[in-house]
C-alpha cells in the first residue's frame, strides 16, 4: 500500500474522531501489532538492504507523522472534554442554592440598616473602627486607667499580640473606642454613629461573647442632656414604631461620660405577646451621658469650648425586643431554618 494513501486515510480518520475511545481504535488499526503501518514495516523484511534503508526511512517518517497527528488530536479532545465538563458542572456561586432562592436577611442586619437610616435622617454619618483594639483606644483614652475597677465591668478578651507600647491587644469590649478615633481625626461639630461587633467573655440567653452595639457621638459647643434624651427617645419611637413610648433614664456611671445614665424601655407581656413602650416592666437598652471633659482633653480638644453627648446601645437587645425573640444565641447559630422563619425578605424593607 502506498504511504501517501495511508497518510491521507489516517489524517481523515483522525480528523473525524470525536472521542478518546475512537481515537484509540484508529491508533490500534494503524500502529497496533496488526496495524496498517506495522504491516508496512513488516513487509520490509523481504526487501534488499538498499530498499530497506530508503523504504524504512519513509515508513518511519509516516509513523512519526501519524503519531504526531494522534498526539495533537488527543490533546484537542482532552481539552474539549474538560471544557464541556466544566460547562455542564458550572456553578454560579453568586446564586443562592435552589432551596434557598428565598434567601433571608438576618434580623441583626435589618437592625443595622434601620439604625443607620434613622440616625442618618437626623444627620449622623457612620464611622468605623477595628474589632481588634489597643489598650489606649478601648480603655485608657476613655478614662479607664489600668487597675481601675471599671475594667472589671467588662470581661475582656485579651490577644497574645502586643501593641507598640507592649500592652496586649484586646477584642473591643464596646464601640466607644470609635469615639476616640473620631475625636482624634475630626474637628467639631461631630455627629457620628458607629455600629459594629463587640466582644465580652460572657454567654447565656441574654449575653453572647460576640454581640453588636451602636455608638453615638455628638460634639459641638452647646449640646446638652436634653438633646441627648430627645435624640434617643426619637430614635426609639421610630425604631419600635411606637409613638407613645414609655421610657426612663436612670443615673449610672461610665468613666467616659459625666453625668451618665442608662435608658430603659417599658414593656408588658399580655397573652404571651410582648408589648413595647407600655406596662410596668423595664428593659435596659443603652448607656449614655455627657462626654467627660477628660476624654475631650485626652483627644486634644478644648473642653471649655466643646461639649457633647455619647451613647452606646445594644443592637442584639433591641432586635430581640422588636422581633419578640428570647435567646440571643439563636442569632449566631447559623441555623437556616431559624433564619427562614425570623429573617426578612428584601420586599419587607
Ligand atoms: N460603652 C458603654 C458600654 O458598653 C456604653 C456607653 C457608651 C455609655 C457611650 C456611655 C456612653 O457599656
Amino acid at each position: 500500500m502506498d504511504n501517501q494513501k495511508v497518510l491521507k486515510d489516517i489524517t481523515k480518520e483522525i480528523e473525524l474522531a470525536s472521542s478518546q475511545d475512537q481515537l484509540q481504535k484508529i491508533k490500534v488499526a494503524y500502529l497496533g501489532k496488526k496495524g496498517k503501518i506495522t504491516d508496512l514495516l513488516k513487509s520490509l523484511k523481504n526487501l534488499s538492504i538498499e530498499e530497506k534503508k530508503s523504504k524504512g526511512a519513509e515508513i518511519n517518517l509516516l509513523r512519526e507523522k501519524a503519531l504526531f497527528l494522534f498526539e495533537s488530536k488527543l490533546k484537542h479532545i482532552k481539552t474539549s472534554e474538560i471544557n464541556s465538563k466544566l460547562n455542564s458542572e458550572f456553578i454560579d456561586i453568586t446564586f443562592p442554592p435552589p432551596h434557598l432562592i428565598d434567601a433571608k436577611i438576618h434580623p441583626i442586619s435589618k437592625t443595622f440598616d434601620e439604625v443607620i437610616s434613622i440616625f442618618g435622617s437626623m444627620g449622623y454619618t457612620v464611622a468605623e473602627g477595628p474589632d481588634i483594639e489597643t489598650d489606649f483606644f478601648n480603655f485608657s483614652a476613655l478614662n479607664i486607667p489600668e487597675d481601675h475597677p471599671a475594667r472589671e465591668m467588662q470581661d475582656t478578651f485579651y490577644i497574645e499580640d502586643k501593641d507598640e507600647k507592649g500592652k496586649p491587644l484586646v477584642l473591643r469590649t464596646h464601640t466607644s473606642p470609635v469615639q476616640i478615633r473620631t475625636l482624634l481625626n475630626e474637628k467639631p461639630p461631630i455627629k457620628i454613629i458607629a455600629p459594629g461587633r463587640t466582644y465580652r467573655c460572657d454567654s447565656d440567653s441574654t449575653h453572647s461573647p460576640m454581640f453588636h452595639q451602636v455608638e453615638g457621638l455628638f460634639i459641638n459647643e452647646n449640646a446638652n442632656m436634653g438633646d441627648l434624651k430627645g435624640t434617643l427617645i426619637e430614635f426609639c419611637k421610630q425604631f419600635f414604631e411606637v409613638q407613645d413610648l414609655k421610657v426612663r433614664f436612670r443615673p449610672s456611671y461610665f468613666p467616659f461620660t459625666e453625668p451618665s445614665a442608662e435608658m430603659d424601655i417599658a414593656y408588658e407581656i399580655v397573652d404571651n405577646k410582648m408589648h413595647i413602650g407600655k406596662g410596668e416592666k423595664w428593659l435596659e437598652i443603652l448607656g449614655c451621658g455627657m462626654v467627660n471633659p477628660v476624654v475631650l482633653e485626652n483627644c486634644k480638644l478644648d473642653s471649655l469650648k466643646f461639649q457633647g453627648f455619647a451613647f452606646g446601645m445594644g443592637l442584639d437587645r433591641i432586635t430581640m425586643l422588636k422581633q419578640g425573640l428570647t435567646d440571643i444565641r439563636s442569632f449566631f447559630s447559623g441555623n437556616l431554618n431559624w433564619l427562614a422563619k425570623h429573617g426578612f425578605s428584601l420586599g419587607e424593607y
